[in-house]
C-alpha cells in the first residue's frame, strides 16, 4: 500500500506503442489489393453508363488499396495510440473522466429503447417516456430541486439554458438587470454563458481560502445584479461552506444564485443544492453519472430549478395526460409535479402549450440515449452507492494530495473535495513547468492532468482520479509523479524533452493549432495509388446461377 521512492513499478506501466512506424493507407496502398472478394453475380448485368448518364464517374476516386489484414491492423495499430479510461487512469482535473459501465452501454441497447424515433407518436413512446421521467424524477431528487429539462446538450448548452430562465424571470419581473456576477475560479464557460445571454460580466476575487469573499460579494451585489455563477465545489476542488450566506446576500437584492453543478460527482447523495439556497443549475450527465464524454459520446447538460421558473423551461415538457394539475399560465404542468409517486400510469406526452417558455434549445427532447444510461448508472448504484461513489471520489482525490504534498506545491490548503489542485512552483523554480511535467507523465502510462487551469492557480496541475480507481492504480499514478519529481531535480532536460514513448515526441503546439494539416495529398502521382480506370460498361453478360 505504501509509495516507496526506490518501488520501480511504475516502469510496468509503460505502455510503448506497438509500431511507432505506421504509414498512412496512402501510402500502403498497392494497385489491385483488394480487402474483399465478392461471389459471382447471379443477375444480369447493367451498364452503369446507361443507368446513370451524366452521373456516371468515368475514372476510379484515389482510394487506397489495401488487402482486409492490412486495414484491420492498420487501424487497431492506431487505436494503440490513444489514450482511454478503459486502458489506464485518466485524472483530467474538472473533466471527471470516470469510467463508464458497460451495463449503462447494454441497457442503452435494448432494441424498444434504442430504436425509438423521435417523430414517433407519443401514445407509442410511452416506454422511452417512462425513461426520461424517471431520469428526471431522480435528478431532482438528488439535487433537491423542483423542475427540471434534460433538453440542453452540454454543460456549456446547460448554462445558457439556465441563464435564459434567469432572464426571462427578471424579464417577467419587469426588469431583465445588466450584470451576472462570477468568480475568478469559474470555468470559461460561465462568462462566455453571461455574455452570450446579453449580460455583462463582473469578476468576483476568490478569498485566501479559494471561496466567495462575502464582504466583497455584499458590495458588489445591486439592483443591476440578474445572478451569481457559482461553481460549487469550485474547479480548485473546494466547497464552498457559505453558500447559504451567499444565498441570502443575493435574494436580499431580487438576483439569483444559478450553480454550476458540473461537480456534482462531489456532492450527490451528501447535500442537495435545492436546500442551500441555489435557484437553477446544471448537471453534467456526461460527467457525474457516468455518460461518454466527447468523441465516445454526445454530452448531456440538464437544467433544475425551483418551482417560480417552471414556466419558462423550454419546450417541450414532458407532462401525464390525464394529471388535473395546471400551473399559473393554464397549461398542464410537468409530469413530475403534482402526479404523486410515479405508480399513477397515466400516458405520459410532450406539451408544447407554454406561453411563457424561453422556446426550444435542441431539435427534438435531447440526447436520449445519454439519458438511459445516466439512469442506468443511477440506478444500478440506487442511494447508498451513489453516496458511496461520492465518498471513494473525494478520498481518492485526498489520498493523492496526501502523498504528493511533500513534493508539489499545494496553494489552497483547504479540504479538498473531488480533485486536488497543486502549482508547479518548486520545479518551475528549477526550469520545468507543469506542461512538461504532464508530458513526461505520458511516458509512465497515464493520461495528463489538466494543465494551467484554473487560472487563479499559476502552473497548476489539476487532478481528479474519481471514484473508478482503485488503490493499485492510484499508487502507480503517485509512483509516476514522484519519480518526475525526482527526474526534475537530477535530469532535468529528460522531463523538458518528454514524451519519449509515442511516436512522435514533443510538438510545436501553435502551429497544430493554427496550421493543422488535415488532409493527405500526392505529392506526385505515386505508382502504387490507384490509377484512373474506365469503368466496365457494355452489353449484359451471362453469369452463372449460384
Ligand atoms: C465546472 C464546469 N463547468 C462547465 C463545464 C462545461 O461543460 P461541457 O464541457 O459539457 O460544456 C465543465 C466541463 O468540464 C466544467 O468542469
Amino acid at each position: 500500500m505504501a509509495t516507496t521512492e526506490t518501488a520501480p513499478r511504475t516502469t510496468g506501466k509503460v505502455r510503448p506503442h506497438q509500431t511507432q512506424n505506421e504509414a498512412l493507407t496512402f501510402e500502403k496502398s498497392s494497385p489491385g489489393k483488394r480487402a474483399y472478394k465478392l461471389p459471382p453475380l447471379d443477375v444480369p448485368t447493367v451498364d452503369p453508363a446507361a443507368l446513370l448518364g451524366d452521373a456516371h464517374r468515368k475514372t476510379a476516386g484515389l482510394l487506397p488499396e489495401l488487402s482486409e489484414i492490412e486495414i484491420i491492423r492498420h487501424f487497431t495499430r492506431l487505436s494503440t495510440w490513444n489514450y482511454a479510461i478503459d486502458l489506464g487512469m485518466y485524472p483530467l482535473g474538472s473533466c471527471t473522466m470516470k469510467y463508464n459501465p458497460r451495463v449503462n452501454e447494454f441497457v442503452s441497447r435494448i432494441e424498444g429503447l434504442a430504436e425509438a424515433h423521435p417523430y414517433r407518436p407519443d401514445a407509442l413512446s410511452q416506454g422511452i417516456l417512462e425513461v426520461i421521467d424517471l431520469l428526471q424524477r431522480c435528478l431532482i431528487d438528488i439535487t433537491g430541486m423542483d423542475t427540471i429539462t434534460l433538453q440542453p446538450a452540454a454543460g456549456a448548452h446547460g448554462e445558457f439554458t439556465g441563464i435564459l430562465l434567469v432572464r426571462a424571470w427578471h424579464e417577467s419581473q419587469g426588469n431583465p438587470r445588466k450584470k451576472i456576477l462570477i468568480p475568478d475560479s469559474a470555468h470559461g464557460t460561465n462568462p462566455a454563458t453571461a455574455a452570450i445571454c446579453g449580460y455583462q460580466v463582473e469578476n468576483l476575487k476568490s478569498n485566501a481560502e479559494g471561496g466567495i469573499d462575502l464582504e466583497a460579494l455584499a458590495r458588489q451585489v445591486d439592483d443591476e445584479t440578474a445572478a451569481l455563477m457559482l461553481t460549487n465545489p469550485s474547479t480548485i476542488g473546494v466547497f464552498e461552506s457559505q453558500i447559504h450566506k451567499i444565498a441570502d446576500i443575493l435574494h436580499a437584492k431580487g438576483a439569483l444564485l444559478y450553480m454550476d453543478g458540473a461537480n456534482m460527482n462531489a456532492l450527490v447523495g451528501k447535500v442537495r443544492p435545492g436546500d442551500f439556497g441555489v435557484d437553477v443549475m446544471h448537471l453534467n450527465l456526461h460527467k457525474t453519472f457516468s455518460t461518454p464524454h466527447g468523441g465516445g459520446g454526445p454530452g448531456s447538460g440538464p437544467v433544475a430549478c425551483k418551482a417560480f421558473l417552471e414556466p419558462f423551461l423550454p419546450t417541450p415538457v414532458l407532462i401525464r395526460t390525464s394529471s388535473d394539475r395546471h400551473d399559473e399560465v393554464g397549461a398542464p404542468g410537468p409530469s413530475h409535479l403534482g402526479t404523486g409517486e410515479s405508480t399513477t400510469h397515466t400516458p405520459l406526452a410532450w406539451s408544447y402549450d407554454r406561453p411563457h417558455s424561453v422556446g426550444r434549445v435542441r431539435a427534438f427532447y435531447g440526447n436520449t440515449g445519454m439519458f438511459i444510461r445516466a439512469l442506468a448508472y443511477i440506478l444500478a448504484n440506487g442511494p447508498d452507492g451513489l453516496r458511496q461513489t461520492t465518498e471513494d471520489a473525494v478520498l481518492n482525490a485526498n489520498y493523492i494530495r496526501a502523498k504528493l504534498e511533500d513534493l508539489y506545491d499545494l496553494p489552497y490548503k483547504t479540504a479538498s473535495m473531488h480533485e486536488v489542485v497543486f502549482s508547479d512552483k518548486r520545479q518551475a523554480a528549477k526550469g520545468v513547468k507543469t506542461g512538461e511535467i504532464a508530458k513526461r507523465l505520458i511516458d509512465y502510462g497515464f493520461h495528463p492532468y489538466t494543465v494551467s487551469f484554473p487560472l487563479i492557480v499559476h502552473g497548476a496541475l489539476m487532478i481528479e482520479p474519481t471514484e473508478s480507481e482503485s488503490l493499485e492504480e492510484l499508487d502507480l499514478f503517485i509512483e509516476a509523479m514522484r519519480a518526475i519529481a525526482k527526474e526534475v531535480d537530477e535530469t532535468p532536460e529528460l522531463v523538458k524533452t518528454a514524451p519519449h514513448s509515442t511516436r512522435v515526441s514533443k510538438l510545436d503546439e501553435v502551429q497544430a493549432a493554427r496550421k493543422p494539416i488535415l488532409r493527405w495529398r500526392p505529392t506526385e502521382s505515386p505508382a502504387h495509388v490507384i490509377p484512373a480506370q474506365p469503368v466496365p460498361s457494355g452489353p449484359p453478360e451471362e453469369q452463372p446461377t449460384a
